[in-house]
């Protein structure tokens, strides 16, 4: 099994590209799918996960098309299955966003359950609730959820919660659907407005993407086209705090900083200069301490639960106390052990963590538990004393392009074995 081995104790120092945006290619790829000539996706992430859905949609018979550039081509006039094996769906979550489009554009659709996850339960009924609310008939056998209507029918769909998923998923039916949906207590991620452009671009008429109510005026059809998927706030975070806890000076290009307010703001509060200019943001830590910074993570635009980890690995050298609060997630916390194996001072009460700084870390052989609780061990790695050997890093591999290239490119020791 590969492992990332990280030297830690070098400043970061220059400029590194932001990637596409793993969340939203996801569902972007998946929505190729309702379409009845070819979608051309743009700034893909060459990732794992991606890798995957392109499994998923060959699987139901998707004609796919690779570039040298990795701009993905999906052709769906070949689809034939509407099955959604365990085998694929089991190894990723997001699999279930084939749902909505392949049931409002062939009239069934038959997904796996995901199944458990590392960070939580992470059920799905809020996905299945906006189905049936459209008209579905949606029953749970043999592990899969099994839907089916002839043809969908607008409504008013009512989240009890909040989920990314379930907006992206009813979002992607409802576009197909016979009349007006409204979506209510609507997820407001940056990832839903990529996915809303891109269904608009093929045809779909969306307003509200962003907000907490999207409606959608149903069409008949929708042609293919083309779409570039939107930078990858949380990579570019994930950068900044590397940058911030070496105590470097980093420029992201290609990003989109009026996506980041909250992971911003946390920065400057804990001590980093920011400048923002366009697509370009700068990160100096200007010879200061990083303080400890509290955190509550919840739905967009607060603050991300994906960069819930990372700040954890700033706050644990940092000056002071920070309290991280996780809201989304029941069990996010499983990298405050391998932190601890580090040197790390964190108690765990309930979802809530206590991270007192501390003045050095050590290098220490440590497991990845899921994809973010990687990076923030390949973060203490690079400001531990020493080696740091992270292990199961495939995780990494499932959400981050060339981690090890762009961090080597601003001066880490980091290589992979
Ligand atoms: C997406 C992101 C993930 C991020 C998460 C929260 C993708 C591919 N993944 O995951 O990186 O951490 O948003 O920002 O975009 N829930 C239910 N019932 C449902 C759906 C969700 O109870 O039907 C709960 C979940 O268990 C969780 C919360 O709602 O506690 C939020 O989950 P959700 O927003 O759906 O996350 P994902 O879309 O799976």
């Amino acid at each position: 099994m590969q492992k990332i081995v990280v030297e830690g104790g070098v400043p970061l120092h220059g400029e590194v590209r932001v990637s596409g945006a793993k969340n939203a290619v996801l569902p972007i790829l998946c929505a190729g799918l309702l379409a009845d000539q070819p979608l051309l996706v743009r700034n893909v992430p060459n990732l794992q996960d991606v890798k995957t859905t392109i499994r998923v949609l060959a699987e139901l018979g998707a004609g796919i098309h690779l570039d040298d550039a990795f701009n993905v081509d999906i052709d769906p006039r070949t689809v034939r299955s509407h099955v959604a094996p365990y085998e694929l769906v089991k190894t990723m979550r997001a699999s279930v966003l084939v749902l909505g489009p392949l049931l409002a554009r062939h009239g069934a659709a038959e997904v796996s359950l995901p199944g458990g996850c590392a960070i939580g339960s992470r059920p799905v009924d809020q996905h299945i609730k906006g189905m049936q609310a459209l008209g579905a008939e949606v029953v749970v056998e043999g592990g899969f959820i099994k839907a089916r209507a002839k043809r969908l029918k607008g409504a008013r769909v009512v989240f009890d919660m909040v989920s990314v998923g379930a907006t992206e998923n009813v979002l992607m039916a409802a576009t197909l659907a016979e009349g007006r949906t409204v979506l209510e207590n609507a997820a407001m991620e940056p990832e839903i407005v990529d996915l809303a452009e891109c269904l608009s671009a093929m045809g779909a008429r969306i307003e509200g993407a962003g907000t907490g109510r999207i409606v959608v005026e149903g069409v008949e059809r929708l042609r293919g086209g083309e779409h570039s998927v939107v930078a990858d706030r949380i990579e570019a975070g994930t950068f900044l705090v590397a940058a911030a806890m070496t105590g470097g000076r980093v420029t992201l290009t290609h990003a989109r900083p009026d996506t980041m307010d909250a992971v911003l703001d946390k920065l400057r509060d804990a001590g980093a200069a920011l400048e923002c200019d366009g697509d370009r943001i700068t990160l100096d830590m200007q010879g200061r301490r990083l303080r400890a910074v509290d955190i509550t993570t919840a739905p967009h635009p607060a603050f991300p639960t994906d960069m819930q980890a990372q700040f954890m690995a700033m706050d644990c050298i940092a000056e002071g106390a920070g309290i991280i609060n996780e809201t989304i997630f029941e069990n996010r916390f499983m990298h405050v052990q391998e932190l601890q194996r580090l040197g790390a001072d964190i108690r765990v009460e309930g979802h809530t963590a206590i991270v007192r700084g501390v003045e050095r870390l050590s290098g220490a052989p440590v497991m990845a538990t899921d994809l973010r609780a990687s990076a923030s061990l390949v973060l203490a790695g690079l400001v531990a004393d020493g080696e740091t050997t992270i292990d199961r890093i495939y995780h990494l591999d499932r959400g981050y392009e060339n981690i090890e290239a762009k961090l080597s490119s601003l001066g880490a020791r980091i290589r992979r074995l």
